[in-house]
């Protein structure tokens, strides 16, 4: 009897780490829009130290595990350091399975890199130098360094390159465009959140199929015009291929995804239309399920958008949705 219960617990619990992928990849099974399961912690690596292209954090499960991975950059010309703005977002994303590395592209101080220079719609942006040529270079660099700084800090922590993602906020979407426009092999889904972008201008198309998130917010479009149309969420949805979906919410500005000092800053000197102070902790909430959720759909294999389109299903106000996702 206690033998027999001994074979069969082992058998469970054999068949236990199979099914949650102890040795395969991290898969979140949960509703992203809970807080992640598992606990965050952060470095820092910098040009000097490390010799890697440009400033960033690191945020990563501290649980032995295979993650999938995601590169991020953020917007405001490089005002807004990960450190300063998006931490919160990063770090929660992170909760949900993923290693997550926010770049600070201007950390060298590189004067114009990103926005006003695409104002007037400049291709220097896809030219060896540019940001996103930049960008790819981090990527390489995190190829081959990122699994030994993991594994020096918490053992068995490690990245699946195959399951790679990059998102953006703002002005930082510019440069992610086009770093996915020189190589969309070098990931495998992209978000874009509340968009800058002048690389689909004209009627250019995106004609590979990469799997795409798009999103904006009601106040982002009203003055003093942190989004400008024909740039923007409804732009970039407009010319890509499929799969894709967008969505805006209701009652939130440009600001609202920084973390809460940032937003106050924002807010005060009214440099983007920013929405209800009482609203950012369940703003942050929604925000950080639903970038998760595309990556979770896209990433860790589960084939379930429901998170993104069924209305029913999302904790916020939806000012309007579309998808296309039957390829
Ligand atoms: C990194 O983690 C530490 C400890 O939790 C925290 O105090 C710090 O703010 C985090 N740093 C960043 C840049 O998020
Ligand atoms: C990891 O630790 C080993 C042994 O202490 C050390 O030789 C190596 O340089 C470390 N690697 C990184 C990336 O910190
Ligand atoms: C695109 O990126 C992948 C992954 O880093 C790399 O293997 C491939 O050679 C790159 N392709 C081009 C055209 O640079
Ligand atoms: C884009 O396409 C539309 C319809 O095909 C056409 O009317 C318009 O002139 C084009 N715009 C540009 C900038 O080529
Ligand atoms: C959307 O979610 C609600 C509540 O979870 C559910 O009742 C409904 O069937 C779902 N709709 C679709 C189209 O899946
Ligand atoms: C996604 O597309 C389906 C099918 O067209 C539609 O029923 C659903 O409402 C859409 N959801 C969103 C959030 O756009």
């Amino acid at each position: 009897m206690v033998a027999g219960i001994r074979v069969s617990t082992l058998l469970s619990l054999g068949l236990f780490m199979v099914i949650t992928g102890t040795t395969g990849l991290y898969v979140d099974e949960e509703n992203p829009y809970k807080t992640g399961a598992l606990p965050v912690q952060n470095f820092t690596l910098t040009e000097t130290k490390d010799h890697v292209p440009r400033h960033a954090v690191v945020y990563y499960p501290a649980r032995p595990g295979l993650f999938a991975v995601l590169l991020f950059s953020g917007g405001f010309d490089g005002a807004v350091r990960v450190e300063m703005g998006y931490t919160d977002l990063l770090s929660r994303v992170a909760a949900h399975g993923f290693v997550v590395m926010g770049v600070d592209l201007q950390s060298l101080g590189q004067a114009g890199d990103t926005r006003r220079d695409n104002l007037q719609g400049s291709p220097a942006h896809s030219l060896p130098g540019s940001p996103a040529h930049t960008f790819l270079q981090q990527m390489d660099w995190a190829r081959t360094n990122l699994n030994s700084y993991l594994a020096n800090r918490t053992a068995g922590v490690s990245v699946d390159w195959e399951n790679t993602g990059v998102f953006c906020h703002s002005a930082g979407c510019s440069v992610i465009l086009d770093t996915v426009l020189l190589n969309h092999t070098a990931m495998k889904a992209t978000a874009f959140l509340e968009p800058f972008t002048s690389a689909l201008s004209g009627n250019s198309t995106v004609s590979f199929r990469l799997p795409a998130l798009m999103y904006g917010t009601q106040f982002c479009e009203d003055f003093p015009f942190c989004c400008v149309k024909g740039m923007d969420w409804n732009h970039v949805y407009d010319h890509w291929s499929c799969p894709k979906t967008t969505l805006a919410t209701k009652n939130q500005g440009h600001c609202d995804i920084l973390d809460h000092t940032m937003w106050e800053i924002c807010h005060t000197t009214h440099f983007c239309k920013t929405g209800d102070v009482d609203n950012w902790a369940e703003y942050h909430t929604f925000i950080q399920g639903f970038v998760s959720a595309f990556f979770i759909s896209t990433l860790q294999g589960v084939d379930d958008w429901r998170y993104l389109h069924n209305v029913t299903d999302i904790p916020i106000g939806v000012m309007n949705a579309k998808n296309d996702t039957n390829c």
